[in-house]
């Protein structure tokens, strides 16, 4: 049973190496922050980052809340989009922080999407050589996928985050009421994410999505939402928690659908596609290779594509986009050529697992069809 409201708080411990963060999802949880950051033991100063977009609607919450814990709070924000996440960017944070007198006592509180949490992390990672880190993920895409796990960076010229570090958060606060804001089509490319993970791990989530279609970010949906919010965090965090760094291959199951969908995204030079839109066409291209190669059903792909056009996601491209392009942003090299790539597939809804059987041939094949 799903209470009406969220009752009142749900919540998932996220094991990171040898530490441990909790996550808090509910409604109305801004004016908690402060008194949350003292009951895990902070003290002195802090910065929240934010972009331009989300410090108007919601930093003089933030802030107050801090102050109410009498925390001394610094508001540094960057413009909203994908262009902030630069060292330039982190640079101007740590001299803004410097100057505000934040010392090794400090914490960092991210209030934002993933453009935030992603570059406020960073700097966390770096100031003083590491300080805490507090998300307060504001959209959908950041709640179920990029707060968690601990990966931290900046972009450069040469490639998306190519500069970073993994330091996982103190804490993550992820208050539902937050979504309201967001523009649908902001809101719709997290469920990309969200398909991405019950693909890979939860063939439950799948059938509870498809029973859901119509979830909203308003109030009859806000108990829903929360709790699938904490299951994809769940998610995430056990797949985390196999391989934290990255190194064994267990997290690589995350990619589902990322080979293609980040060289589409590149392909579309970052503004055609939002990057849950690029991983939808993606997620359909594994699914074809994923016939091929893993034995997929071809009605369980036919439900992920269907699943993923109720949420307005793309699963086709449009018709004048450039194949090429594709190929030519591919993690392309030699590797790659002689067969030996790591490529994810499903050979059934709710599991995944790499492959060196897929080869370039199978990705172009792939593509064309999209
Ligand atoms: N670290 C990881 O593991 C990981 C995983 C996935 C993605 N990412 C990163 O996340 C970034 C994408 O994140 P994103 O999609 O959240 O983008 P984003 O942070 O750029 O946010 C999208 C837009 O929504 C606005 N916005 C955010 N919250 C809002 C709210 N509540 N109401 C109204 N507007 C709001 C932002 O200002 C921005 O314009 C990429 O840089 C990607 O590389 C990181
Ligand atoms: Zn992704």
């Amino acid at each position: 049973m799903v209470p009406d409201k969220v009752e009142q708080l749900v919540g998932a411990i996220i094991t990171a190496g040898d530490r441990r963060y909790r996550a808090l999802i509910g409604e109305h949880l801004l004016h908690e922050i402060g008194e949350r950051c003292r009951t895990i033991g902070f003290s002195g100063r802090c910065a929240v980052i934010s972009d331009t977009n989300v410090a108007a609607l919601s930093s003089d919450r933030v802030k107050q809340s801090l102050a109410a814990a009498d925390f001394q709070s610094t508001l540094i924000t960057i413009p909203a989009g994908e262009k902030s996440k630069t060292l330039e960017q982190a640079g101007a944070i740590c001299d803004q922080m410097i100057a505000s007198g934040l010392d090794r006592q400090s914490f960092i509180v991210g209030l934002g999407g993933g453009v935030v949490g992603d570059i406020s992390g960073f700097v966390a990672a770096i100031y003083h050589r590491g300080i805490p880190h507090v998300q307060i993920p504001t959209t959908l895409l950041a709640m179920v996928d990029s707060s968690i796990g601990g990966k931290t960076g900046v972009n450069t010229a040469a490639g998306k985050n190519l500069i970073g570090a993994v330091h996982p958060p103190s804490l993550v606060i992820d208050d539902v009421d937050l979504l309201k804001t967001l523009r649908q089509r902001e809101f719709n490319q997290g469920f990309a994410e969200i398909i991405k993970h019950a693909i890979i791990a939860d063939r439950e989530m799948f059938q509870t999505v498809v029973q859901h279609p119509k979830l909203r970010a308003n109030e009859s949906a806000s108990s829903k939402l929360a709790l699938l919010i904490k299951r994809n965090i769940r998610i995430k965090s056990a797949i985390v928690a196999c391989d934290e760094r990255d190194r064994t291959g267990e997290r690589a199951i995350l990619n589902f659908g990322h080979t293609v969908g980040h060289a589409i995204e590149r392909a579309g030079n970052y503004r055609e596609f939002l990057h849950g839109e690029a991983v939808s066409l993606g997620i359909v291209a594994a699914c074809a290779i994923s016939i091929k190669k893993a034995g997929l059903p071809p009605n369980q792909r036919d439900a992920i594509v269907d699943l993923l056009r109720r949420f307005d996601l793309p699963t086709q491209l449009p018709p004048n986009f450039s194949r090429e392009k594709i190929f030519a942003a591919l993690p392309y090299d030699k590797k790659f050529e002689s067969g030996h790539i790591r490529f994810i597939v499903t050979p059934r809804i709710g599991t995944a697992h790499i492959t060196n059987d897929v080869t370039l041939d199978d990705i172009r094949e792939a593509v064309d069809e999209l």
